[in-house]
């Protein structure tokens, strides 16, 4: 039986569900996800009119004969996607087309989360652990929960390391620095465009030890808008470039995501993760809210104490009531 310790490295079992699954399951056969000494069997689930393409995707893996893959299944079986599934990565979803409203694209997600849920409730491994990536995702990741129970709620996820890396991103390019010296940002609440990018606790590593990001910017106004809507606003800006939603770095995130929750945060950094709220920060039970964590032996924490003043309070109550609003939309079209 495979566990997160063990040393026999068996192989882990991987779901991945959806379109950007061609930026990352190249990166997760490469052992960007669980380290470069475990196994991966690859299951991709697809709609079936993307049977054939799907085809390709496998022979494309065959072809790059990765020394972790250990095997593929590819289906647009929903039952044999999540057969035994270790760790479900569900990118797939109904996008958004022109003149659609908000509501309509909400009520097709939860409908297919709804039933995704059941399937992995059924046929995935008890502990498997769930990123939700497709919008609208914390939500998303909520039906999952309701429609899952036996799943632990702890399990699942949704995706706001892509967000938490791009404000690592800005502070980045603002200060001249290697991305890798800055941490401890947050991203609070919901990923859309009232999310709370957060530098208030975020360090920069210097060549005269740590500093804190607010010192070496010494520009609040930056901090308090440009930086925040830039943040906020990604999403939408690579759509606008790209004429496409953004597939490498939401998939190199979705990895950092999975690779921090199973191998674990060094000492003193955290990370942002969408999860089950218990009342932390005053954010009301019951809703996938991003918050700062620290992750061990398999399971994150959310990261306690850290002082929030009235600016941080007001964004970060801002988002949590469109989670609220999110929450109810999706009971009523799921009624
Ligand atoms: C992103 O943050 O890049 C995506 O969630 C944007 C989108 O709406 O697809």
């Amino acid at each position: 039986m495979w566990s997160f310790t063990n040393i026999e490295k068996e192989p882990v079992r991987v779901l991945v569900t959806g379109q950007i699954g061609y930026a990352i399951v190249p990166m997760i056969a490469r052992g960007a996800m669980l380290g470069p000494d475990r196994p991966v069997i690859l299951h991709m689930l697809d709609i079936e009119p993307a049977a054939e393409a799907l085809k390709g995707v496998k022979m494309e893996l065959i072809d790059a004969a990765f020394p972790l893959l250990k095997g593929v299944v590819a289906t647009t079986d929903v039952v044999e996607a999540c057969k035994d599934v270790n760790i479900a990565v569900m990118i797939g979803g109904f996008p958004r087309k022109e003149g659609m409203e908000r509501k309509g694209v909400m009520s097709k997600n939860v409908s297919i989360y709804k039933a995704q849920a059941s399937a992995l409730e059924e046929h995935a491994a008890s502990d498997c652990k769930v990123l939700v990536v497709a919008n609208p995702a914390n939500t998303n990741a909520l039906i999952l929960k309701e429609f899952a129970p036996s799943i632990p709620e702890k399990n699942i996820t949704c995706l706001t390391r892509l967000d938490h890396n791009r404000a690592l991103g800005q502070i980045s390019e603002r200060l001249n620095v290697h991305v890798g010296d800055v941490k401890n940002v947050i991203i609070w609440g919901n990923h859309s465009s009232t999310q709370y990018p957060d530098v208030n606790h975020a360090i920069v590593t210097t060549g005269n030890g740590e500093k804190p990001v607010r010192e070496l910017v010494a520009d609040d106004r930056w901090l308090q808008t440009e930086f925040i809507t830039t943040v906020q606003q990604r999403g939408a800006a690579i759509i606008k470039a790209r004429k496409l939603s953004s597939a490498l770095s939401a998939a190199s995130s979705a990895c950092d995501h999975i690779r921090d929750w199973v191998l674990g945060t060094p000492k003193g950094t955290w990370v942002s993760m969408g999860v089950y709220s218990d009342g932390s920060y005053g954010i009301q039970p019951g809703l996938i809210y991003s918050f700062p964590v620290a992750c061990a032996k398999g399971e994150w924490s959310i990261v306690q104490g850290l002082k929030i003043d009235e600016f941080s309070r007001a964004k970060m109550d801002a988002t949590a009531e469109e989670l609220i609003e999110e929450k109810s939309l999706a009971h009523s079209c799921l009624n």
